[in-house]
């Protein structure tokens, strides 16, 4: 499969890989408590941050070495969140894909948006089979965004993860390739 030329474009957004200038507007989101609630991170430093990005830099193609796609996300030239695809298992071509959105500009349909081009991307370019999201069960936020785009709900796991000092429930969407019409 050919490298994909990016930026992506959607209607209102643009989507690109990280650039370590990224780090600035990224650790701004994520310190953010309502945003790393959720999130397997801790709220970043300015320290985490720069290393989260320089580990994103080189993950621009699931095709590529890394097996991994971190994209961000521009409305109008601001990095305003990120949509990560990464493979699961490269040879069933199975991914897993993330997302985050600055609150300020939640709401909106932004991280719908972005998202669902990224899963157009995963199946009609990369031609994959199958892609997941697993969130903590009490992300209704991140539940309904995984519904919006197509996903369907497949799992609910009791207490299977430990995450910030408690267990929590997860919850798993999946789409496949045979879903898109
Ligand atoms: C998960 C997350 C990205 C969802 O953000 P969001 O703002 O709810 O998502 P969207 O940008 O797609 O906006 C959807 C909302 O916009 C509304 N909306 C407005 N205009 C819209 C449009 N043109 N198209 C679609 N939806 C639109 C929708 O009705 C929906 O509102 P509702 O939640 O009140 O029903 C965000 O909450 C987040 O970043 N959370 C923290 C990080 C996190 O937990 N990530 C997931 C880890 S698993």
């Amino acid at each position: 499969m050919t490298h994909h030329t990016f930026p992506l474009r959607t209607e209102r957004l643009s989507l690109r890989p990280h650039e370590a200038a990224d780090a600035v507007a990224l650790q701004r989101i994520y310190a953010i408590p309502t945003v790393a609630r959720f999130l397997l991170d801790d709220p970043w430093t300015t320290a985490t941050a720069a290393e989260n990005i320089a580990e994103r830099m080189p993950k621009s193609d699931i095709d590529g070495p890394t097996g991994a796609l971190m994209l961000v996300i521009e409305r109008d030239g601001v990095a305003i969140g990120d949509v990560q695809l990464w493979l699961t298992d490269a040879e069933r071509r199975v991914a897993e894909i993330g997302w985050v959105l600055d609150p300020a500009c939640g709401g909106q349909g932004l991280a719908t948006e972005a998202v669902r081009a990224v899963l157009e991307l995963a199946f009609a370019h990369y031609s994959l089979h199958r892609v997941t999201a697993q969130m903590d069960a009490r992300n209704l936020a991140s539940a309904k965004l995984a519904g919006a785009v197509g996903m369907r709900r497949e799992a609910h796991f009791r207490e299977d993860w430990w995450s910030k000092g408690e267990w929590t429930d997860t919850l798993v969407f999946g789409v496949l390739a045979s879903d898109q019409s």
